[in-house]
């Protein structure tokens, strides 16, 4: 594929260049040569511009040309004006670059490009919702982001660690327990249905609270003696916080989500972060404000509170505390957040404090921050957990398959395959936004299977599916290119090669949309394949080579997918 076609261009040069040192400059570009076919000649070739903002390679493209001689990969270089800049241009033989790129095995070992994947060690905090409030649209897009960022760290070969860290603590805990003591609510009551349950006790607490002011007050009291471990309520909140996992859990389940570690707030309650305090103590960092709260001063003007008066934790403090303790035990190369918007100040203090505490990590530490989802609630208006916008999108989609007479599967209750295809929507109509844009949720627009959409990439694996299953070809080991010469072959296998180009870039710009709209661009031109290319009643080799170039497609897509957080289908 691209990467390692790319990787033997970079040798190839560095070869002819062996007597001259490589200038820095052209390597960095050579990180950026692009795939593409020649107009209208349709040949491959690698472009890279002569200048851009960041280099100019102008004499070493020069000599370049003077020196590169071609062989069996590479057939010329030149340097050509083209529409918007000068380019390099490094044309390959055409045949062996089909081959290539049809043999490769995508997911065998990820992209062997020794530049990204050097088995660093990432920990990627994702999901992270709180017990006993709804889990919110923000929640399932933190959890359908960190669920791509982790998977794409593992496919570049890195050691990923996946966790949710949950918020289990803080004074809306007295509410709670208050609300759960005046429901008078059972174990077992809990244990059915812990989720709904806890926040049923929350609003109630809230709702005594707006008609007596001492409410606040004992819900604080009770927080502040949980915090402290006086009395026996913590064992009671750690089986709480259980149920809500099992809950939780079989949710994430549906999504195809896992977690290695459920992390919590309450690790790191004030008796457990004693160090942390001493550390800031002998570094003379903290101070007592006019409140009586300890405070650590960034600037003149900013002190963040780290304990309130009566020695409870706030939310900063904990952070700080787990983001230590996460250092300690994992030591990572990095640690993403990956949370909302709304959260950038919460982040940009909290690496300034530990930069403040003297951690030399402290820029390990990453926020990837996102937009807004409006207008995502059942067609009732009342979505507030994780399983009831799953549940809607069953209903919704299951709608739909009725009405198309392209549904090949049994529309049994639950289905399997109606749960699949939901989901694959949701995340698609997700991950097809740029990051950091706020978009309006439409159901038919997510759902539509003629649209840009999960649905749609289904669709199309599901044909190259069939035409495995029915098209009588039988697949090759090896790629003849000598009978693949349609134009179409050609643009078909160059989506195919620029797999890598999109994950890498995904990859650095923590931007999903790159693979999704490549994968967009990728079926675009299957289905145009699957329209001229015949395979079923060809001569036999044709036949199957054709059959191995969609199987090719077949698997780059299914990949794809799979980093996204896809289930691909084989029928739908
Ligand atoms: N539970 C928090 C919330 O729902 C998000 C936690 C984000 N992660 C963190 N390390 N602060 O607002």
């Amino acid at each position: 594929m691209s990467a390692r076609l790319r990787t033997e261009l970079w040798i190839k040069i560095k070869r002819c260049l062996e007597t001259t040192k490589l200038p820095e400059s052209l390597n960095t570009a050579l990180r950026s040569l692009n795939l593409r076919l020649d107009n209208p000649t349709g040949e491959f070739l690698f472009s890279l511009p002569v200048k851009t903002k960041d280099y100019d390679i102008r004499n070493a493209a020069e000599n370049l040309v003077g020196i590169v001689k071609p062989d069996d990969f590479f057939s010329g270089i030149a340097i050509r004006r083209e529409k918007h800049s000068e380019n390099l241009l490094f044309f390959l033989n055409r045949e062996r670059c089909i081959k290539d790129i049809v043999e490769s095995e995508p997911h065998s070992v990820g992209i062997t490009d020794e530049d990204y994947s050097s088995h660093k060690k990432i920990l990627v905090e994702y999901s992270s919702p709180n017990i006993a409030k709804p889990f919110h649209v923000g929640h399932l897009r933190s959890t359908i982001l960190g669920n791509y960022i982790a998977n794409i760290n593992d496919y570049l070969c890195n050691d990923v660690k996946r966790i949710n860290y949950l918020g289990d603590w803080g004074t809306q805990f007295g509410f709670i327990q208050l609300g759960i003591d005046s429901l008078n609510i059972s174990d077992e009551q809990m244990r059915q249905d812990p989720i709904r349950i806890l926040y049923k006790a929350y609003v109630h607490a809230n709702k005594l609270g707006e008609t007596d002011p001492s409410i606040s007050e004992t819900a604080r009291k009770i927080f502040n003696e949980l915090e402290s471990g006086v009395g026996g309520e913590l064992e009671k909140w750690e089986t709480f916080r259980r149920y809500t996992v099992d809950e939780l859990t079989k949710t994430y389940k549906r999504l195809g989500i896992n977690f290695h570690e459920y992390n919590w707030e309450s690790n790191y309650k004030a008796k457990d972060i004693s160090e942390i305090i001493s550390r800031m103590e002998s570094q003379e960092i903290l101070k007592t404000d006019r409140e009586g709260r300890r405070v650590i001063a960034l600037s003149e003007e900013r002190s963040i509170p780290i304990m309130k008066s009566d020695g409870s934790t706030l939310y900063i403090t904990r952070d700080i505390a787990a983001a230590v303790d996460r250092f300690d035990k994992y030591k990572f190369d990095n640690m993403y957040y990956v949370v909302d918007n709304a959260q950038t100040d919460h982040f940009v203090t909290l690496s300034q404090i530990l930069d403040k505490m003297g951690f030399p990590w402290s820029n390990k530490i990453k926020h990837i921050k996102f937009g807004r989802i409006r207008g995502m609630s059942t067609r009732k208006g009342s979505a507030i957990f994780l399983k009831d916008i799953m549940d809607e999108t069953q209903v919704v989609m299951k709608e739909k398959q009725i009405k198309s007479p392209n549904t090949k599967v049994e529309l049994d209750c639950g289905s399997e395959t109606t749960d699949i295809l939901g989901i694959s929507a949701i995340i698609i109509n997700d991950l097809k936004q740029r990051r950091l844009r706020d978009y309006v949720f439409d159901w038919d627009k997510a759902l539509d299977v003629k649209g840009d959409t999960g649905v749609k990439l289904q669709y199309v694996h599901c044909r190259l599916t069939s035409l495995e299953e029915n098209s009588g070809a039988k697949l090759p080991e090896k790629c003849d290119p000598s009978v693949l010469n349609e134009p179409i072959i050609g643009q078909l296998v160059l989506e195919i090669g620029k797999f890598d180009e999109a994950i890498l870039r995904s990859h650095q710009e923590f931007e999903p949309c790159i693979l999704v709209n490549y994968l967009f661009s990728l079926s675009h031109t299957i289905n145009k394949g699957l329209k001229i290319l015949r395979v079923k009643g060809e001569p036999t080799d044709i036949g199957s080579q054709r059959l191995l170039v969609f199987h090719a497609a077949r698997n780059i897509l299914a990949q794809g997918m799979k980093l996204l957080g896809l289930q691909p289908l084989n029928k739908m």
